[in-house]
């Protein structure tokens, strides 16, 4: 089968660095168009700056990242520095890149490479606030229908919030442009917290990455270990959750996940539960089901893909 066409769209981030990561590193299963930075974990000028590091880290400098809106659609940005540190990708002091930032807009880039391409032959992959993608959706309702799958990384139900009691990074940042993004109509699947924090990075899991023995496997070591310092004195957990990556696994071995096809709505007026995903996972409700919400990972062979990939780089 020929390697599914993909948008990465990011904002750099241990994790996400790690799903950038991996999907370089799968060239047979996955073709990356572009990576297009969004503002979410820390400021645009951060994260498109980190999404280039991270693809001269895995020596494919030629590949394309573009900038794109650095604030949510409607409200002031919630960064999250607390996890990821000042730069983002905080651990090891990395050189900046020398790799060009695209001219064009990501807005742009999403919009005519949806148009250009076949129909239904490309896939995004938001592991950042859906500010980018729902803009694209607005600016060009045409461009919907030729989506072939959106893979995202956030919400939850079971595990309920992270950056509030009920919501969810990525859709908290921007709950406007997440709510355009699941009424949408294309087809959606997403990697909640309900997944992410069964993906644990335990010593064994860390270990793996050192004994690889190069530049990446090293730098993702110590990426987990930095990050992994906030979730394990939150939760109490062995370790930190790999959340992004879920989402590029899912385009290599959809069987490692499982969920249901139910309703996903978002939260965008009630104090408390802003920014939440609600879903009706128990089909309580008539309204009609718009999304593949995951529940279960192996994580075990989530963390031999990770491995085995990423010694390739
Ligand atoms: C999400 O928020 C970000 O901090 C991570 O990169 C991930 O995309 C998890 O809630
Ligand atoms: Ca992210």
């Amino acid at each position: 089968m020929a390697p599914r066409k993909i948008i990465i769209d990011t904002d750099p981030g241990q994790d996400d660095a790690v799903a950038i990561l991996l999907a370089l590193a799968s060239p047979e299963d996955i073709e990356v168009l572009g990576i297009t930075a969004v503002a979410g974990n820390v400021p645009l000028p951060l994260t498109e700056k980190n999404a280039r590091i991270v693809c001269e880290l895995a020596g494919k400098p030629e590949t394309k990242v573009f900038a794109g809106c650095d604030a949510p659609m409607k409200r002031k940005l919630v960064t999250a520095e607390h996890v990821h540190g000042k730069t983002g990708l905080d651990g090891p002091q990395l050189a900046d890149p020398t790799m060009p930032l695209q001219d064009q807009h990501a807005v742009d880039f999403i919009i005519e490479t949806l148009r250009r391409e076949p129909s239904r032959t490309v896939t995004l992959c938001p592991i950042g606030p859906l500010t980018n993608i729902a803009v694209a959706f607005e600016r060009a309702p045409d461009i919907i229908e030729r989506v072939q799958e959106i893979v995202l990384m956030g919400g939850a139900y079971f595990e309920v919030g992270n950056i509030t009691p009920t919501a969810e990074f990525n859709i908290y940042v921007d709950p406007e442009a997440a709510k355009i993004v699941f009424a949408a109509g294309a087809p959606l699947v997403v990697m909640p917290l309900d997944v992410t924090h069964k993906a644990l990075t335990t010593r064994n899991r860390i270990d793996a990455f050192r004994a690889m023995h190069t530049k990446v496997g090293d730098m993702v070591a110590a990426w987990t270990d930095f990050f992994e310092r906030f979730d394990m004195e939150k939760y109490g957990s062995e370790g930190a959750p790999l959340h992004d990556p879920c989402t590029i696994a899912y385009l290599i071995e959809p069987q490692l996940f499982e969920g249901r096809h139910i309703n996903v709505e978002i939260e965008t007026d009630a104090e408390l539960t802003f920014g939440m995903t609600v879903a009706d996972w128990w089909r309580v409700t008539d309204r009609a089901a718009n999304a593949m919400f995951m529940k279960d990972i192996d994580a075990s062979g989530f963390y031999a893909l990770l491995a085995a990939r990423l010694a390739r780089l």
